[in-house]
Order: structure tokens, then C-alpha cells, then sequence
């Protein structure tokens, strides 16, 4: 898909990935709808990019999740694609973290960004795509190597359970839009250099090796999309 001139939906802008994501987006010129939860940092972010159309959306809000899709496409006059960027980290051993908080990673990490997709596709374009990042199911806490063992899995149940929710969906939404030719994209994302698992809501993360260039994954995932 050519990113030139796309009108493409960001939910999650004000986060590392997100923001990261908008900014290379209008550098490639896509015309940008932003969706982000710090009203302060999300004008801060429009501001920055020329004035897209900006809204606040709280993610345990699932209504409000699935109302972006369609807000976005008014606001462009059209949709071509959409990024969701949203997540929330959190650790402990199961019997460690409360049914609230895991309850919590579940909506926040699974049924937000299946919101956000299940109100995009029905308005997004035949030919576009709708991309979610699960980190690798099988990654324990975002991104450790395949051969990562039970033992370094310890404390990343209900994170892995949220990602692992997410990308069984995806796959499911794979096949459903194929029909459209509608590009379901779920980026198993490596572990990045953003700070994101010291943001843990509870416990803390496992010891993990630095994370990779975040900068440089946005870009490469903007590659695959234009090579849809
Ligand atoms: N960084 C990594 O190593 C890595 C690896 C694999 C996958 N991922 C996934 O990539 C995504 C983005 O990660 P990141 O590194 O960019 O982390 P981040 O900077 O912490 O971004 C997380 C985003 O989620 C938003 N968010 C969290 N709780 C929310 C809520 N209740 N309502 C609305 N928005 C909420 C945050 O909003 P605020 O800006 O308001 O805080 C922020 O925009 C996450 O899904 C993460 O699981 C990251």
C-alpha cells in the first residue's frame, strides 16, 4: 500500500510506539487521524503534526474503542489503514497478581484493540489494513527469544494470556476480511527500547536483555505495510 496520501488511524499516539508510528506516518505522508488517552500529550502530538484530527478514548471504554474507527473515517472523509499501539504491561506470579489487574491486562492488552478493530472493519477501505502488536505469544514478556524456557516465562502469565487473546483473534479477523482483501497485521514486535516493561502496573518485569531499536522497528513495520 502506498503510505503517501493514506488516511490512517492511530490508537495509542501518545505512547512511544504510537507516537513513534504517527511521526514516521506523516514524514511518509499519510494523512493522520490520532487517538490517545493523555488529553495534554495528544494535543502536544496534533500540534506537533500540522492539526489531524484528535480524540481522547479511555481503552477499559470498549464503546468508546469501536466509536474510533468510524470517527476517524468522517474525519478523513475515507479510511485506508490502523494502527493500534495501545498496551499495558504488568508481572507477578499468578497467584501474585489480583483477578482485578488481571482482568485489567486483559481489557487494556486484548479486548481494546479488538474493540478498535471490530468498529475499523466494517469502514475501513477494501484493500486496507488494521495492525495490532501482540509481542510473540510465545516471547514470554515482550519479545525474548523462541527458545525462552517455562522458567523465564515465570511472572508473564496474564501479560502472555492478554497477547495471546489478541493474536487468536487476529487470525480469526485474518480470514473474515480476506474476502475484502483487508490485510490483518499482527506485529509479533521483539522486545524495544522504550521503557515499556518498566511502566509494569504490578510486580516486575523478569530480567531481560536490552531491548532492540524502536525508532528502527517503526520504521521497518511502515516497510511491510507498504508492501501490502
Ligand atoms: N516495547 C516493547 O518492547 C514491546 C514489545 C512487544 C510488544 N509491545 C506492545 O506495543 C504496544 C506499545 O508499547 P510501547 O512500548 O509503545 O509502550 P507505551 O509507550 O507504554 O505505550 C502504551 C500505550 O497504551 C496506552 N494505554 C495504556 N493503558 C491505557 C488505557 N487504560 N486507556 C487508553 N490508553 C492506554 C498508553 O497511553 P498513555 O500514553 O496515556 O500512557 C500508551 O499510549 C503495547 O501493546 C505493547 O504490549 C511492546
Amino acid at each position: 500500500m502506498e503510505i503517501s496520501g493514506a488516511r490512517i488511524l492511530v490508537v495509542g499516539a501518545t505512547g512511544v510506539l504510537g507516537g513513534l508510528a504517527a511521526c514516521a506516518l506523516a514524514e511518509r505522508g499519510a494523512q493522520l487521524a490520532l487517538a490517545g488517552r493523555n488529553q495534554v500529550r495528544l494535543a502536544a502530538l496534533a500540534r506537533d503534526l500540522g492539526g489531524p484530527p484528535a480524540r481522547c478514548f479511555e481503552a477499559c471504554d470498549l464503546d468508546q474503542c469501536s466509536a474510533l474507527g468510524p470517527w476517524a473515517e468522517r474525519a478523513l472523509s475515507g479510511l485506508e489503514g490502523v494502527l493500534v499501539t495501545v498496551g499495558a504491561a504488568g508481572f507477578g506470579t499468578v497467584e501474585n497478581v489480583s483477578n482485578a489487574m488481571a482482568g485489567h491486562l486483559l481489557t487494556v492488552n486484548a479486548l481494546c484493540p479488538m474493540a478498535v478493530l471490530r468498529g475499523a472493519a466494517p469502514v475501513v477501505a477494501d484493500k486496507g489494513f488494521l495492525l495490532a502488536i501482540t509481542g510473540g505469544v510465545h516471547d514470554g514478556v515482550a519479545g525474548a527469544a523462541d527458545t525462552e524456557t517455562a522458567d523465564d516465562l515465570a511472572g508473564t502469565a496474564d501479560y502472555t494470556a492478554s497477547k495471546a487473546a489478541l493474536s487468536g483473534w487476529l487470525s480469526v479477523l485474518t480470514e473474515e476480511l480476506a474476502p475484502r482483501s483487508v490485510t490483518v497485521l499482527d506485529i509479533r514486535s521483539p522486545r524495544l527500547d522504550t521503557g515499556f516493561t518498566e511502566r509494569s502496573l504490578t510486580g516486575r518485569p523478569p530480567a531481560l536483555p536490552p531491548g532492540a531499536d524502536a525508532r528502527q522497528a517503526v520504521h521497518s513495520l511502515l516497510d511491510g505495510i507498504t508492501s501490502i
